[in-house]
């Protein structure tokens, strides 16, 4: 303390730069408590009162509970309770404007003056009994003042003074600033609880944005399963094409990875699924034209090339097969543009449909159908090689013949296992 003050004297407060401050702290502060300790402490040593304490309404319990107690007179933090129906609370939610008294504060004097007039000194009614309730909880917890933080028409905390130590009473100037405190502290637990709200509510969205895209992909697996199911249908009704499906799969990813494909995660999947799936829209390719042991006549083969759409319109409701769908799609085009159905060239097409092209002749050509009989794996090379530039693409063809050859030297074997397998070479 400096010397010669007097020790009953008190700091000069600067209170618009105190509520400058708290304004700031507001902003910063996410959880209020830390704020609404700060301003109780900054009360207590400030003013000098016996006790300065918070009520804040917790909502929840509808209730107003302490969260703040300082001073000589403070009591336990959460001791002190009151239900919303409590005199002091209900003063403060209306009940004041019943008896026509306007100041929106209470000091324990005007109680004390209001009970000391005749109509409630004599009364029974419920405005004595609500005055004597407040007179009592107000000397129980050593308070002198109480002031109200509203927060639309509702008292959020009170802010309850035990009297000054030194006995000064307080000035009007520092009952307008207690009330802007007040306010204040109300404004930050409101703001604080709708922050707290806020993210409660953006946790339980994305809680169910990710039930909704796990309920999607298994939905999606189901769909793909299913069309799984359908491609191996439709390559059962074709006779003596045996294992088509696996076949071009093992062959198509086999090929990818030798022209140097990154086939990991989707990249695979994609592929792998395009391999699988490439002839799904046969299943609306009637029977008469898919089973037909011998060539097709020109309006068969228009019906049957309408499986490469047919195909790609059955796996829509596959919202992740976009690029799929763009590969099946083009598994029949041609590298010079004479093929189906939109006489892409060159690199217009996928270069998933690319392969998936070369690899689908070949097993064709290796297998055994009715009409023709199965040819050996050099012809197909050789077929394969004819085509190159003007059916398929050349790349694609030297890298497919290239790992097959490196296979076949690797195994010491003239055909592929899996041809041997299946009876095919
Ligand atoms: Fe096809």
């Amino acid at each position: 303390m400096p010397q010669g003050q007097d020790p009953l004297s008190l700091p000069k407060v600067d209170y618009q730069e105190i509520l400058r401050d708290v304004a700031r702290s507001m902003v910063r502060l996410k959880r209020p408590e830390r704020l609404l300790k700060l301003i109780t402490r900054f009360i207590d040593r400030t003013f000098g009162l016996s006790h300065t304490a918070l009520l804040i309404l917790d909502q929840k319990n509808d209730r107003y509970v302490f969260v703040n107690s300082r001073g000589a007179k403070r009591l336990p933090v959460g001791l002190v309770k009151f239900d919303s129906d409590h005199p002091l609370i209900q003063w403060f939610c209306g009940a004041r404007k019943k008896l026509s008294f306007q100041k929106d504060f209470l000091f324990l004097s005007d109680v004390k003056k209001m009970l000391s007039r005749a109509e409630f000194r004599l009364a029974t009614n419920s405005k004595g009994s609500h005055l004597t309730g407040i007179q009592k909880a107000m000397q129980n917890l050593n308070i002198e003042l109480v002031i109200p933080g509203y927060f639309k028409e509702t008292p959020v905390g009170l802010l309850m003074l035990g009297g000054r130590r030194n006995g000064r009473h307080f000035s009007k100037q520092e009952v307008v600033f207690f009330q802007t405190l007040a306010n204040d502290c109300s404004m930050a637990i409101k703001t604080a609880e709708y922050n707290q709200s806020l993210i409660a509510q953006n946790r339980e969205l994305e809680k169910r944005l990710k039930e909704i895209e796990t309920m999607r992909h298994k939905e999606q697996r189901t769909y793909y399963e299913i069309m799984r199911s359908l491609a191996e249908e439709v390559h059962a009704k074709e006779p003596n094409i045996y294992g088509h499906i696996s076949e071009v799969e093992r062959l198509g990813l086999m090929t990818a990875r030798e022209m140097g494909m990154e086939l990991t995660g989707p990249g695979k999947d994609v592929l792998s699924a395009a391999l699988i799936l490439h002839d799904v829209g046969k299943i609306g390719i009637p029977d008469s034209i898919l089973t037909k042991p011998g060539p097709l006549a020109d309006d068969e083969w228009k019906i049957m090339k309408t499986h490469v759409e047919k195909g790609a319109k059955i796996l829509e409701p596959l919202t992740d097969f976009k690029k799929v769908r763009e590969i099946i799609l083009a598994h029949h085009e041609r590298y010079d543009g004479g093929g189906y159905p939109q006489g892409l060239r060159g690199d217009e097409i996928p270069i998933e449909a690319r392969i998936l092209s070369v690899v689908d002749s070949f097993h064709a050509i290796v297998s055994s159908r009715c009409y023709r009989g199965g040819r050996s794996m050099e012809e197909a090379f050789q077929e394969l090689q004819n085509g190159a530039g003007a059916q398929f693409d050349p790349i694609a063809v030297d890298s497919f013949i290239r790992i097959m050859k490196k296979e076949m030297h690797k195994k010491g074997v003239g055909s592929m296992p899996f041809l041997l397998e299946n009876g095919l070479s």
